[in-house]
């Protein structure tokens, strides 16, 4: 049998697992202090051009690799691409999808959900982060020769990646952007990512600009999204 994750095809082999057992006024004070600081966390547009260690980046991106997945065949790649020349082309080929886009392609009902955002064609982002993590799925497993191997649940798993890694960027102090031109097809070329992957979403990080805004955007209340049975 070939292997393509490190586990695949391997006998169930359980090993204790004791996690040091929290308090519970510590654990409440953790809950709540989270739910503080993850309800300031935005969407930024605006980046500033001040550069960000990139062990931020680095550390977060690893966060995101400890997210469950399907069968464990954690399937994703996360490009780092801090390349002016790369980004640029990045820019220049998603402002080409995104003028498509927003002179109609997308019809009146999405522009309609996307006019209290306040987007447009223009993605400045994509040049003036000093980060674009381009988030991969993998589809399926590409062995050496050639054969394909079937991935299980690839969206929802690299969903839960990318949520732990927007989480884990911004408790440290960062911004983000989850970007999706539609189609993303041109990242897989300007990057030259192997026919298994297919893109994700642009995840421009830095910090926000000094005068950057947001979309006055309401959540739902905690009424509203939770259901008690
Ligand atoms: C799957 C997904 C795709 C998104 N695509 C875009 C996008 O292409 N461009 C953009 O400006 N924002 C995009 N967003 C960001 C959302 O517009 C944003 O999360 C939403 O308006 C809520 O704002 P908040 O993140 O500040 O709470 C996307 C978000 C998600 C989850």
């Amino acid at each position: 049998m070939s292997t393509w994750t490190p586990m695949h095809g391997q006998p169930y082999q359980p090993v204790p697992y004791h996690p040091a057992r929290m308090p519970v006024d510590e654990s409440l004070h953790t809950a709540a202090t989270l739910r503080e600081r993850m309800m300031e966390r935005r969407t930024v547009r605006a980046f500033s051009t001040e550069p960000v260690p990139e062990q931020l980046v680095v550390d977060a991106i690893a966060v995101a690799g400890t997210a469950p997945s399907g069968a464990h065949q954690q399937p994703w790649t996360f490009v780092l691409v801090t390349d002016p020349e790369v980004r640029a082309k990045i820019r220049a080929a998603a402002e080409n999808e995104e003028k498509l886009s927003y002179d109609g392609r997308l019809g009146e009902e999405w522009l309609n959900a996307l006019r209290p955002l306040g987007t447009d064609m223009h993605k400045p982002h994509l040049t003036d982060a000093p980060y674009l993590i381009i988030v991969f799925q993998q589809r399926f497993y590409l062995d050496e020769d050639g054969e394909q191997h079937k991935h299980y649940y690839v969206d929802e798993s690299v969903g839960i990646a990318v949520g732990m890694l927007l989480t884990a960027l911004h408790l440290s102090g960062l911004a983000a952007l989850i970007h999706t031109p539609s189609p993303m097809r041109f990242l897989s070329e300007v990057l030259a990512r192997p026919r298994n992957e297919k893109a994700f979403a642009v995840i421009p990080v830095g910090y926000p600009a000094e005068d950057a805004t947001v979309p006055d955007l309401v959540r739902k209340s905690l009424d509203q999204v939770l259901v008690r049975v």
